[in-house]
């Protein structure tokens, strides 16, 4: 697997000082603000009482308000902040990408899960990234033979055109602005490019936008202009869909592809679909939790995490006492047994959702689990439930006062997704391919074990673990929740919602505290720095944990209806900034 070891290495430094404050609710001025420049502006925490907005950037953010301050709705908002983000954080996301959204309506009072996620080109198959036998992560990772058929353009104007109300062009001048304007290199988005540079250095696009003339990275503070992402995105604004999957944008994307031996198509692009999919739905002390089904594995396993533990009462225990960690875990480990056995497209492959998150099977799972010691991978295997069957990514929250909310994740995969552009367009391009199982018990870019049912195939979708998820209480939403940070997605949106709901924290203490994180294989218990207390350490470590104090690198964007008050929380580890009025 590879490691992203400088920006690990960032997040620890960052983590440390968040983690040494984040039992109390604060303001996160003192946090991983190194960039002084951004220090002034910056507020991971907001509350106001007409809307709240919490994302991973301020110029996203700041996008989505004025989408607000134009009399436009929570949807304008969105699709405003999701052009943007993919502006400035064109290390996470972008239009080279795709992504999920959950949106609850007031009005009909539905939940929507609309999925845009990148697909497999028409050319893909099975064993495309075998050599001599075995997965090439180079091939599924890096350059034009990594990138599926990018979803963004086209889920976010579907939506736009069906719940939005100002002009799409009124809702993508920021980002256009912004990608002609610029921003200043922050210290994530450098750290990102430098662990990238070798892939950056070998695609003359992306090392003409991202290096500077001697092919190094620039250093934080110096300003970013992507012109021809600015050109693409105006065509966009201007023709809609058309302006990315037809014409000059289409046609560089796809003579890039021939030339450099990848898979895309004109046909791929121009019969992309966005799917509009039915939430997961479960319960959690009283609320409804709704979120991403599949080909997302997220909502399934938050579902299934929150039902594991809701009997046991956590909060008698303590928020970080080893038995609330050994008990979360042990959820952890179950959930990524049986993603790696049973998830993957709907489309494609039969996923016993409705087993998967039944309450009786969830009981039997529990079931398994002693106190009085931790489980080995090998003793931890996927359930069975069919009995119960009848049958390096963004997030960004919001609500409004109306009693609408939105959740969505989006993303090109891996930092600088495959590190190509599209030349002439700006586009940095996905790595997504890189998410399905290139080989049957393989692990992918975040170390999950791919099954069957993940294996690639023509249009097919690649397992995500993506979460967006909203609570719902008396018909009203209570929480918006979601983050990036691949397998690690689930853990941490999971952990948010618990410690919101049964540790009863505040919203921030909820994003900031410490997190854990346990997918099965490897069999290991992450645990954020400095780790928990010496004596809940030891706890964990006689129980039999491999325990690893390493950070849990995802960062939850939140927002939350408190009365008649609307929360948010853009995480503190991060550079994000919620913004309310
Ligand atoms: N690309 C990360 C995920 O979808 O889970």
């Amino acid at each position: 697997m590879k490691k992203y070891s400088a920006l690990m290495l960032t997040m620890v430094l960052a983590l440390a000082l968040v983690v040494s404050s984040c039992q109390t609710t604060s303001n996160s001025s003192a946090v991983i603000k190194t960039d002084e420049e951004r220090k002034d502006f910056q507020s991971a925490e907001a509350m106001g009482t007409e809307f709240v907005i919490s994302t991973q950037g301020r110029a996203s953010s700041k996008a989505a308000e004025e989408m607000f301050a134009q009399g436009g709705n929570i949807i304008d908002a969105t699709v405003a902040a999701s052009f943007a983000v993919g502006v400035e954080r064109p290390q996470s996301t972008g239009i080279g990408g795709g992504g999920f959204l959950l949106y609850h309506e007031a009005k009909t009072g539905k939940t929507y899960a609309i999925d845009f996620r990148e697909r497999a080109p028409l050319r893909a198959s099975k064993d495309m990234y075998l050599v001599n036998g075995k997965a090439d992560e180079n091939l599924s990772q890096n350059g034009a033979t990594a990138v599926a058929v990018p979803g963004m353009v086209a889920g976010l104007i579907e939506i736009q055109k069906r719940f939005g109300s100002l002009p799409l062009k009124t809702v993508m001048a920021p980002s256009i602005r912004l990608a002609e304007e610029g921003f200043a290199i922050y210290e994530d988005f450098h750290a990102a490019m430098v662990d990238r540079v070798a892939e950056l250095r070998k695609d003359p696009s992306a090392r003409k936008i991202f290096l500077d003339a001697k092919g190094q990275v620039p250093p934080v503070g110096t300003v970013l202009v992507q012109k021809d992402l600015a050109k693409t995105l105006r065509k966009i604004s201007e023709q809609g869909r058309d302006g990315f999957y037809k014409g000059s944008v289409a046609k560089s994307i796809i003579d890039y592809s021939k030339k450099k031996k990848g898979y895309i198509s004109e046909k791929d692009l121009q019969s992309y679909e966005v799917k509009w999919r039915e939430p997961v739905r479960g319960t959690f002390h009283g609320y409804e939790v709704f979120s991403m089904p599949p080909p997302s594995s997220g909502g399934v396993h938050v579902v299934q995490f929150l039902n594991f533990l809701e009997k046991d009462s956590l909060s008698k225990y303590g928020m970080h006492s080893t038995e609330a960690i050994h008990l979360a875990a042990s959820a952890l480990q179950a959930s990524f047994a049986d993603r790696a056995k049973y998830l993957g497209d709907p489309d494609f492959v039969e996923v016993p959702v409705k087993g998967l998150i039944s309450p009786k099977y969830i009981e039997a799972r529990r079931a398994e689990v002693k106190m009085d010691h931790a489980r080995k991978a090998k003793e931890v295997q996927a359930g069975n439930p069919l009995p119960y069957e009848s049958n390096q990514t963004t997030h960004i929250s919001v609500m409004d006062n109306r009693g609408n909310a939105v959740s969505t994740t989006q993303t090109i995969n891996g930092w600088m997704g495959a590190s190509v552009v599209a030349p002439g367009t700006g586009i940095v391009l996905n790595n997504e391919m890189d998410d399905f199982s290139a080989q049957e018990g393989a692990s992918n870019l975040f170390g999950a074990i791919g099954g069957k049912p993940n294996a690639i195939a023509p249009k097919k979708t690649p397992l995500s673990s993506m979460s967006p998820t909203i609570l719902i209480k008396d018909k009203l939403p209570r929480m918006a929740v979601g983050a990036p940070g691949g397998t690690k997605i689930i853990s941490c949106v999971a952990q948010t919602i618990l410690n919101y709901v049964e540790f009863k924290t505040s919203l921030y203490d909820a994003v900031a505290a410490v997190r854990y994180h346990h997918q099965w294989q490897p069999d290991v218990l992450y645990i954020d720095p400095p780790g928990p207390r010496p004596e809940v350490l030891q706890g964990l470590k006689d129980l039999g944990y491999e325990v690893k104090i390493e950070s849990v690198p995802c960062h939850v964007m939140a927002v939350a209806r408190e009365g008649d008050k609307l929360r948010g929380v853009a995480d503190p580890r991060d550079i994000g900034i919620s913004l309310a009025k």
